[in-house]
């Protein structure tokens, strides 16, 4: 069974205990409505740490639209059936209040990822997830952590955070889990009706379109613009942004050779919901 555990004094008692048995720990942070790509983390963790400790909290301060928030699906019974499936040991799931007594009275700035796609479209999202992982990282003291590639420009983030504050805590990248159909799984699929989901599957064919084009000798330019002008074709996606990075430091590129492995992104609004994806290749 998965042990459950609400409140932050419980959670640093139990920590404690873990620590003094000198287990090491595994964190897996999460917003629930979980899936299969949420439960390879958890199976990651498995494998590497004696402890798994996953944590459930939809991030308020985080989420730069408001009805994003009140949308964003939350399933806790199926959620908890489904880490007690997984083997996951302990699961973190605080109260808003009980996670912030008092909003947060320092802010983070990233600097450069800030002003490029997820940092562009959503102003104070990557501040939000900073202080609420700062915060998880402090009450759980990791040894590793499993965040997911799906979320790349997030990983980034992450990694800006170890490093500068010197977190001794081993950060790993998961693969992006998907559909047989190609679709990268998110909680936000859930708000997709089937007819939209085949909508939402053209994001991934454009990466892998623009993948085939990279192959093939044609510029980043060519590429982009390419991308581009297949999404506009479809009248049910709104596009926020395609950007072709160096996957290293995520910063624009202009011949593919530029960087050992280029970052092909995307994010777009299906039927109202916010879609994300990215394919790694190359360079
Ligand atoms: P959430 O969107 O619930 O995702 C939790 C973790 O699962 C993230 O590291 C994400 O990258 C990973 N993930 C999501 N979809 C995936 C997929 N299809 N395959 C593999 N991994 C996937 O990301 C967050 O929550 C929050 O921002 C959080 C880090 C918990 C801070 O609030």
């Amino acid at each position: 069974m998965t042990q459950i555990v609400r409140k932050k004094l419980d959670l640093k008692k139990l920590i404690k205990e873990l620590k003094s048995k000198n287990k090491s720990i595994g964190l897996v942070p999460t917003m629930g409505a979980l899936h299969q790509g949420h439960i390879s983390l958890i199976q990651m963790s498995r494998t590497q740490y004696d402890v798994t400790v996953a944590t459930i909290f939809v991030n308020p301060t985080q989420f730069n639209n408001p009805e994003d928030l009140t949308k964003y699906p939350r399933n806790e019974i199926e959620d908890l059936d489904t880490l007690t499936k997984a083997g996951c040991d302990i699961v973190f799931i605080p109260s808003d209040k009980e996670m912030y007594e008092q909003a947060p009275s320092i802010k983070l700035d990233f600097g450069y990822l800030e002003t490029i796609m997820e940092g562009k479209f959503r102003p104070g999202h990557f501040n939000g997830v900073g202080i609420i992982v700062m915060k998880l990282f402090g009450l759980v003291e990791p040894n590793g952590a499993y965040f997911g590639q799906k979320d790349l420009q997030q990983f980034k983030i992450i990694s800006t955070l170890v490093n500068e504050f010197e977190l001794p805590i081993t950060l790993h990248m998961a693969p992006i889990v998907r559909e047989t159909s190609g679709l990268a799984l998110s909680s936000r699929n859930t708000r997709l009706s089937e007819e939209h989901k085949k909508i939402a599957i053209k994001l991934h064919h454009a990466l892998t379109q623009a993948k085939d084009s990279i192959r093939q000798g044609n510029s980043i330019e060519k590429t982009i613009n390419n991308a581009k002008q297949s999404i506009s074709n479809c009248t049910d996606i709104e596009l926020e942004y395609f950007e072709i990075v160096d996957f290293k430091t995520l910063q624009n590129i202009s011949m593919p050779n530029e960087a050992d492995r280029l970052a092909l992104c995307i994010a777009a609004h299906v039927a109202g919901v916010r879609l994300i994806d990215n394919i790694i290749i190359e360079g």
